[in-house]
C-alpha cells in the first residue's frame, strides 16, 4: 500500500459559544492516498467545511494532527507552510462571498500566479487555459463576478484554485 498523501488523526475543532462550546469537529480520522478522492457527506452543520478549513490550515485545531506528505501541517516552519499552501487549495462554499466584486475574472484567477512570481505573459496564457479547463472562455476574462451565474462563479473559484497546479 502507498503511503497516504493526507493523513488526519483525531482532529477536533471546538468553537466557544454563549453556553459552553460547539463541537464542530470532534475526533475525525481519515487518510487519502495519492490520486484518491474523498467525499465527505453529512447533514448541514455536521462539520464538513470546518474539516476542510483545518486541513488547509485556514483555522487552527483544538487538537489532533494533519500530515501532508508525511509532514505535520501544524508544526511546519514558514518555508514548509508556504510550500504546503501551494499544494493544497480551497474552493469556498459560497461563490458570491468568495470572489472580490471589484476584480476582473482574469485578475481573480491570476492572483495566486502573481503572488508566486509568474511573469505577466505566462499569467495571461495560464488564465485563458484555466478558463477553458472549467468550461468558460477567454472572452470572459475581462468581466466581473456579478456578470456570472452561481455555477459559473463557482467555476471561477475552481480555476483560481487550480492556477498553481495543486
Ligand atoms: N467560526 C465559527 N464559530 C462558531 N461556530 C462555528 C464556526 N464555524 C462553524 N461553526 C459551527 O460548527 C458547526 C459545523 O459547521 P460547518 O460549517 O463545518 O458545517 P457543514 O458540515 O459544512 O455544513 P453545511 O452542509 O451546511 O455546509 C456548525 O454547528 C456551525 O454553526
Ligand atoms: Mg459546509
Amino acid at each position: 500500500m502507498t503511503a497516504p498523501l493526507l493523513e488526519v488523526q483525531e482532529l477536533k475543532k471546538h468553537f466557544p459559544a454563549a453556553r459552553g462550546v460547539v463541537r464542530a469537529v470532534d475526533g475525525i480520522s481519515f487518510a487519502i492516498a495519492p490520486g484518491e478522492t474523498l467525499g465527505l457527506v453529512g447533514e448541514s452543520g455536521c462539520g464538513k467545511t470546518t474539516t476542510g478549513r483545518l486541513v488547509v490550515r485556514l483555522i487552527e485545531p483544538t487538537s489532533g494532527t494533519v500530515r501532508l506528505d508525511g509532514a505535520d501541517l501544524f508544526t511546519l516552519d514558514r518555508a514548509g507552510l508556504r510550500a504546503a499552501r501551494r499544494s493544497c487549495q480551497f474552493i469556498f462554499q459560497d461563490p458570491f462571498g468568495s470572489l472580490n466584486p471589484r476584480m476582473t475574472v482574469a485578475d481573480i484567477i491570476a492572483e495566486p500566479l502573481e503572488i508566486a512570481g509568474t511573469p505577466t505573459e505566462a499569467r495571461r496564457q495560464r488564465v485563458h487555459e484555466l478558463l477553458e479547463v472549467v468550461g468558460l472562455t477567454p472572452a470572459h476574462a475581462a468581466r466581473h463576478p456579478h456578470e456570472f451565474s452561481g455555477g459559473q462563479r463557482q467555476r471561477i473559484g475552481i480555476a483560481r484554485a487550480l492556477a498553481l497546479r495543486p
